[in-house]
This record gives C-alpha cells, sequence and structure tokens, in this order.
C-alpha cells in the first residue's frame, strides 16, 4: 500500500543479524558440514549444499523431510562484500534469485553440487554431468520428491511426463477451510457498489445487498469474511455506521473519498447471513480505544438487555451476532500506527483482555479467536515483531491471550506495484510466479519462531492478506486499487492455496485480498454487470479441500525456464474429504507445454477418476464484461488404471480432480 516503502520482503531478503547464522568457513574449502542457527531445522532433514571454486560465495540450500516438506534457503553470505561477489558473477542482481543459480547456473557450481543426506555426504550423478538429463532420479531421494516439487528444479529438458506418488494412508493436517477466507475493506468500490448497492436501487438486490454477487459467493461456501479493513480498520468508528441516521466520513486511506457509513455493522452482518459465511471483525487499534471496541463488541453479542443491546434490538437484530474471529489491530507497524513491537503488545494486551464476546453460544464452545498482528515481510523487523508476540504469549497469563498471529505477504515484486495486471508477457508471468512462491519461504521462518515459543502449535498463523498486487488500471483511481484478474492470478491462487495447505498445523486461516473489485478480486462489477474472475473459478474448483485432510504428495517437478527464471514445472497437492474421498490438485506452471501426469496412488482402491481445469489462451487472459468466459474450468478427462491416474494438463492450468474408489 501507499507508504510501503522498501521494507516488503523483495527489498528485505533477510540479510540482517535475526537470519540463522552459518558456520564460518573458508570459502575455497568443500564444504563437508554446516551448522544451522537453532530453532530452525527438524531433526530429519536433507541439506544441499553448492559451492562454486570459482566465485567467494558459497550456497546452501536445506530441505525438510515430511509431508509438509518444501524448501528453505538461505546463503551463506554473511558480507555484503560477499553479495557483491555474487552479484558480479551472475547475471541477475536479485539476491532473491539465489535458490536458482546454482540449479540453473554454471558448470562450476553444478559439478560441486553435493547432497548429504543424515550426515553421508555423497554426490549426484545426474547433477555433476549437467550435459546429460541432470534431474535427481526420485529413487535416489526417497523422500525429497516433494522437495524437488517446491522449487529445486535442474535446468534439462523437462520429461512429457511428470510422476507422482500419493499415498493416502499417510495423512497430515486438516486444511482448515478458513484459509479460503476473503478480505472486504472499505476501500474503493469493494463494498460500495460491490456489495452494497442501496435497497433503492435498480440493481436486484435484498436489503442494500446485491443478489448476483451473494449468489456468486454463496456457492464459493466463503468460510469468512474480513472486514472491515485493512488500513481502513484503524480509522473507523463503529458507532457511525449504526442507527437510521449515519454519519458521513472520509475515507483518507483510499482516495480521499466519503465513506457514507451505510454499509455497517448490521449490514455486514446481513451479508455474511445471506452469503453463509463467518464474522471477522477487525478492531480499531490505531485511533480508536479498547473502551469503543469492547462496547462495539457488547453491541454485537450481548443477549441480556443493556441499552447497546437494545440499540441492536431496535435496529432489527433482536439475536446476538456471532463474532468467532477478532483482529487487534491491522498492520500496526505501519498504517495501524506505526507502532514499535513493544509499544503494540502492550496494546494488544489490553485489547485482548477488555474486548469481550458475550454471545452465549461462544463462552465454552466456539469461542471467539483473537488475531494479534504480526509481520508484513521477512527481514529483522518482521522477525523481530513475531518473536516480540510469540514470546509474550509463551509466559501469557489468565488475563490475555490470543489464538493467531496475522501476517501480509502480497505478490508485487517491488513497491510501488508497476506490474501490469493484463497486457504483459511471459517475462512478467514468470517473474510474478517466481515472486508469490517466497510464500513458502515467509511462512517457515515466522513458523520457526512461532515454534520456539507455541511448539503445540496452538497459536495460528493467519495469513489474512495475500494476493498479486499490480499498478492501477488505467484510467482508474490510483487509491481504488482496480486491476484485472487473469489466468496468472489463477495460477498465483493455487500455488499459495498449496503452500497454505502443505502449511495445514500452523496456516489455519488465510484472507485473499480483496473479495470484490479491488486487488485480486474474486468477482468484478461494473454497475448492473458482474464477472466471475479466474480466482474465483479457483476457490470453486478448491472447495473439496475445505477441511478435508493433507494427502502427502511426492514428485520432482521438472523445470519451467524463461529467460532466468526457472519454476517448478507443475505443482500438487492432495486431500481427503470427510467421506474419505481423495482429491488432487495439479498446477501446470509452464505457459507453453502440457504435461502427462502419471499418479501412483497408494492406499486406496481407484475406480476412476473425473475432474475440472482452468486454462486461458495466453497467460494473460481475463474475462471481462464482454467475454466473462474466456477463463472458465471445463471437464478433464482422468483415467485409472492398475492403480494410476494418469491426465494430461494443459499449459498454464490449474486442474482438480476426485478419484472414485
Ligand atoms: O489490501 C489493501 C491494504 O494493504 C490494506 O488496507 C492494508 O492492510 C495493506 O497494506
Amino acid at each position: 500500500m501507499p507508504g510501503h516503502d522498501g521494507f516488503r520482503l523483495h527489498n528485505d531478503q533477510g540479510l540482517g543479524p535475526t537470519r540463522p547464522q552459518l558456520a564460518e568457513r573458508n570459502p575455497k574449502q568443500p564444504i563437508e558440514a554446516v551448522q544451522f542457527g537453532t530453532g530452525l531445522l527438524p531433526l530429519e532433514h536433507y541439506e544441499l549444499l553448492a559451492q562454486s571454486s570459482g566465485f567467494q560465495s558459497q550456497f546452501v540450500a536445506r530441505y525438510e523431510q515430511g509431508p509438509d516438506v518444501g524448501d528453505h534457503r538461505e546463503s551463506d553470505c554473511d558480507h555484503q562484500s560477499d553479495l557483491t561477489e555474487w552479484n558480479g558473477a551472475f547475471p541477475e542482481r536479485h539476491f532473491d534469485d539465489r535458490q536458482r543459480y546454482f540449479l540453473r547456473g554454471t558448470d562450476a557450481l553444478q559439478n560441486h553440487l553435493q547432497i548429504r543426506t543424515d550426515g553421508t555426504l555423497r554426490q549426484t550423478p545426474a547433477l555433476h554431468h549437467p550435459g546429460d538429463q541432470s534431474r535427481i532420479p526420485m529413487r535416489a531421494l526417497p523422500a525429497s520428491f516433494v522437495l524437488i516439487g517446491m522449487g529445486l528444479s535442474v535446468p534439462a529438458l523437462a520429461a512429457d511426463k511428470v510422476e507422482l506418488s500419493v499415498d493416502v494412508s499417510k495423512t497430515g493436517a486438516k486444511i482448515d477451510r478458513n484459509i479460503f477466507g476473503q478480505f472486504a475493506e472499505h476501500l474503493g468500490r469493494g463494498v460500495y457498489e460491490g456489495i452494497w448497492v442501496g435497497p433503492d436501487s435498480k440493481i436486484p438486490n435484498t436489503r442494500g445487498i446485491r443478489n448476483d454477487v451473494v449468489a456468486a459467493l454463496k456457492a464459493l461456501k466463503v468460510p469468512n469474511v474480513r472486514w472491515p479493513g485493512g488500513c481502513f480498520a484503524d480509522e473507523y468508528h463503529w458507532r457511525k455506521g449504526i442507527d437510521a441516521q449515519r454519519t458521513v466520513t472520509l475515507n483518507p486511506n483510499w482516495g480521499g473519498v466519503i465513506e457514507p457509513n451505510t454499509f455497517g455493522t448490521d449490514e455486514y452482518m446481513d451479508f455474511l447471513n445471506q452469503i453463509g459465511s463467518d464474522a471477522y471483525v477487525s478492531v480499531n487499534v490505531g485511533s480508536g480505544t479498547p473502551q469503543e471496541a469492547a462496547e462495539w463488541l457488547e453491541y454485537m453479542t450481548t443477549a441480556q438487555p443493556t441499552t447497546l443491546a437494545k440499540e441492536r434490538v431496535a435496529n432489527g437484530h433482536a439475536a446476538p451476532y456471532k463474532v468467532p474471529y477478532l483482529g487487534i489491530g491491522n498492520e500496526s507497524w505501519d498504517c495501524g500506527g506505526n507502532m514499535t513491537p513493544d509499544y503494540y503488545l502492550s496494546q494488544m494486551k489490553t485489547y485482548s483482555r477488555f474486548v469481550r464476546n458475550f454471545n452465549p453460544a461462544q463462552q465454552d464452545k466456539q469461542q471467539m479467536l483473537k488475531i494479534a498482528v504480526g509481520p508484513g515481510g521477512d527481514g529483522p523487523r518482521w522477525t523481530e515483531w513475531t518473536e516480540t508476540v510469540m514470546k509474550a504469549y509463551q509466559h501469557h497469563t489468565w488475563s490475555w491471550d490470543i489464538n493467531g498471529l496475522s501476517m501480509h505477504n502480497y505478490t508485487v515484486v517491488k513497491w510501488p506495484p508497476s506490474y501490469a495486471s493484463v497486457g504483459f508477457g511471459e517475462t512478467e508471468y514468470s517473474q510474478i510466479l517466481k515472486s508469490t512462491l517466497e510464500m513458502d519461504g515467509l511462512i517457515r521462518k515466522h513458523s520457526a519462531i512461532m515454534d520456539m515459543y507455541d511448539p503445540d502449535k496452538k497459536v495460528a498463523l493467519v495469513v489474512d492478506e495475500w494476493g498479486g498486487w499490480y499498478a492501477p488500471l488505467p484510467g482508474s483511481n490510483p487509491g481504488f486499487l482496480v486491476q484485472q484478474n487473469s489466468i496468472r492470478d489463477a495460477i498465483l491462487a493455487a500455488l499459495n492455496l498449496n503452500i497454505f495447505a502443505r502449511h495445514a498445523d500452523r496456516v489455519r486461516m488465510a484472507n485473499i485480498a480483496q473479495m470484490i473489485n479491488v486487488l485480486q478480486a474474486m468477482i468484478m462489477t461494473d454497475k448492473e454487470k458482474m464477472v466471475l474472475t479466474p480466482t474465483y473459478y479457483v476457490f470453486k474448483m478448491y472447495m473439496p479441500f475445505q477441511d478435508a485432510t493433507f494427502v502427502p504428495v511426492a514428485f520432482d517437478a521438472g523445470t519451467y525456464t524463461h529467460g532466468n527464471i526457472s519454476l517448478p514445472r507443475v505443482d500438487a497437492i492432495a486431500a481427503k474429504d470427510a467421506n474419505g474421498k481423495l482429491w488432487l490438485e495439479i498446477t501446470n506452471l509452464d505457459p507453453n507445454r502440457a504435461v502427462e501426469i502419471e499418479a501412483n496412488l497408494v492406499g486406496v482402491t481407484a475406480k476412476s477418476a473425473a475432474g475440472e481445469t482452468l486454462t486461458a489462451p495466453k497467460v494473460d487472459s481475463v474475462n471481462s464484461f464482454d467475454a466473462p468466459n474466456t477463463v472458465v474450468p471445463n471437464p478433464v478427462s482422468a483415467k485409472v488404471q492398475s492403480g494410476k491416474l494418469a491426465l494430461k494438463l494443459e499449459p498454464k492450468s490449474v486442474t482438480v480432480v476426485s478419484v472414485e474408489q
């Protein structure tokens, strides 16, 4: 957002003192052992070590083993001088490209790539001869398929076929349906026009809320909607948005436009009721008071005949509302008040203590979960924030508690957002997808800190703002954050949802930004017209994963390369739903080549499979009001034979199939 000046993910690569310290060593020496900082490595792990004798820098990537396998990459360039060497040695200047260098890099680097498992150093022949196919043989790394699938891929002529191995007997955590949450801020045409048209509008509506949007969202089973912001939340005063007479104010964060307050608490609750979703209310910590927030919760949740409850009843809502999720501030390190971690902590404790939920149905079971402000990047500033909140949580007393730590991470590449959302080519396609995959490292980094203070994972990591953030559409109000939504966004969404699913034990809630007409929206409207975006269809296709149980998928992703960007060619997750049905999602990132998938299904007697795929003619294909069906799901045929599932993925596609047993 405006004001994010240089501290976001891409400008802050964690080179500061809080990143794991690697052992000091002579860079000319072969790497035999590497020591990492404490608390960040599981007992079982693989390490991939790359050394180049031709350069002074040494590189290390490490990969964890387990159902949520992924990558965590660090370079051992401890000093700026090393970084300079590094940059001097390679054509790109993006330090965050480091994980790719040894993979697509020079022969010198590949010749020194070593793989060490469980303390035994060995060399991988395929990687020793860059001239040959240079793919790590799947059998050579039995527990590392997914590791490869999550980003370690080798520059080679990728095979036509990608093999997956799905073992249904090895299940992981529940994929909380709340990771499919959404975010509706008073911003641009998100709430006004997108949701609220008013009861007198010619656009068909129910009590002012447009019917077409409600029908589309209801079909998605949206688990929760975060409201009223965002930055807006820390300037929102709820009393101005209740009762018959609304106070007209301004929205200084987003274009300085009039805020009519016609969509307030009761309208939000009505909207949730119409679409069948839960409330995630962000209270004002920045410019409000604990008293104001406490009274808001009393207005919403008490069943007792207090003055505030009577006011709610007079506004037509006799029964108390349920508020399952409470956000205590938003980005308090920036637009939410530019607080230090310690200052926020003391504010948060006060809000946690006094902002109570009185709903009788939310006292024992279904208690309101409180979500504290968390990090917005991966550098020292953010690790310090996570550390401060989680350290305090470890010693929290009866008088305050939190159940979630928020994290915000947009795919933006650099601030201010300048990538076009439509009318771009393969270079921008691959750059954005590369950037979005950094979500995994960010989650790992903050989860590792959380693990130190909350090993039982009681506190969820709540990624309550994520998505692509591009340049405003030409001609639109820049404060309204209007952008198009293409097949690239569909793939971006799938990759992020897969990352969340792989971290399901810690990431139990997420909110895409935003729901309608703003940023990576589900829906776009123009007066009476409405169009569903490619991202909407991804969320629709992923519905079977809501509350399903994660099933690990092992695979060698192969590589999709464009220019100097190398990405995993495919990504995949699997899950078992409540009825025991197996679901698979497979994304083909490669915009040019189809891929044959052969999935070995273990622990299930598969009879048939069917599903849907979402693809498009071009990397920037969108659905417009005139052509709303350019990017829509189509049936995909899959064959099952001798326990193997075979299907072909179109280029740049997202596919979900279910397996009949
Ligand atoms: O989603 C737009 C803005 O991005 C939100 O208001 C803020 O929290 C974030 O910086």
